[in-house]
């Protein structure tokens, strides 16, 4: 693992959007794999910053998610496709039909193979971008007793529901989601990991130090080829 130490999340979110604005100059129609949550939004200010500038095009970069929640409606506010797109698909000049995302409200197991097959199409995911849940999870793997396989529903533990809860201020948060498993993620060439705040020390030093278990999801990590680590000085607290 490459593991780069920042001051804040703004240092990250510019290092890291510029590995994507440099791979997109160089790859036009390359295949990424989003996140969602509170990590990456600096990333995906700088992309879409860099778009408008004119220093970059989507124009042709085919996008995937790593997750959906189950049993809400893609266009409520909390949805990660609402998330996504108010945070970067509206703000760059990426193609609707160009974007994939998992369907939360489909038949879990055929919309997985929709999946699966979606990115086997469109030659798998060039740059998977991942963050961390306190527990451990990436996308909504969380901890379990073996490793999972390709996109499946998941109920969500109790504390990535506190974590999450926080968004849900007019209905009560979904209790599943549908997630990319751990074998979809770990076909992605290049893997960005982000993580910020002293929340997440504890699971990042599991991640890199601990031993390769599916207690800690992010832990299976250690074993692909090209994953570059970006951590604040928090995130970074408990590494030696
Ligand atoms: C979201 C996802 C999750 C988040 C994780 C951290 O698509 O896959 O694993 O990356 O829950 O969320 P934040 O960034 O909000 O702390």
């Amino acid at each position: 693992m490459d593991i780069r130490v920042y001051k804040n999340e703004q240092e990250i979110g510019e290092a890291a959007g510029k590995i994507y604005v440099d791979y997109i100059n160089a790859n036009p129609s390359c295949v990424l794999g989003f996140a969602t949550g509170a990590t990456p939004v600096p990333t995906y200010t700088y992309m879409a910053e860099q778009c408008k500038a004119g220093n970059v095009s989507f124009k042709d970069v085919k996008t995937f998610n790593l997750d959906e929640y189950c049993d809400l409606p893609k266009e409520h506010k909390n949805s990660f496709y609402m998330f996504m797109y108010d945070n970067l698909f509206s703000k760059v000049d990426l193609k609707p039909e160009n974007i994939d995302f998992l369907n939360g409200n489909a038949d879990p197991e055929a919309e997985s193979e929709r999946y699966r097959k979606s990115i086997e199409d469109k030659g798998g995911i060039d740059i998977q971008l991942l963050g961390i849940g306190r527990n451990g999870h990436i996308a909504f793997n969380e901890p379990a007793d073996e490793f999972s396989g390709e996109a499946y529903k998941i109920k969500l533990t109790e504390s990535t529901i506190e974590a999450n809860s926080i968004y849900f201020d007019d209905i009560p948060m979904p209790r599943y989601a549908m997630t990319m498993g751990i074998g979809s993620i770990m076909k992605a060439r290049k893997i960005i990991f982000i993580a910020t705040g002293a929340a997440k020390a504890q699971a990042v030093r599991d991640m890199i130090k601990g031993e390769v278990t599916p207690k800690c999801p992010a832990s299976i990590l250690q074993t692909h080829p090209d994953v570059t680590v970006f951590l604040d000085e928090a995130a970074a607290s408990l590494l030696d």
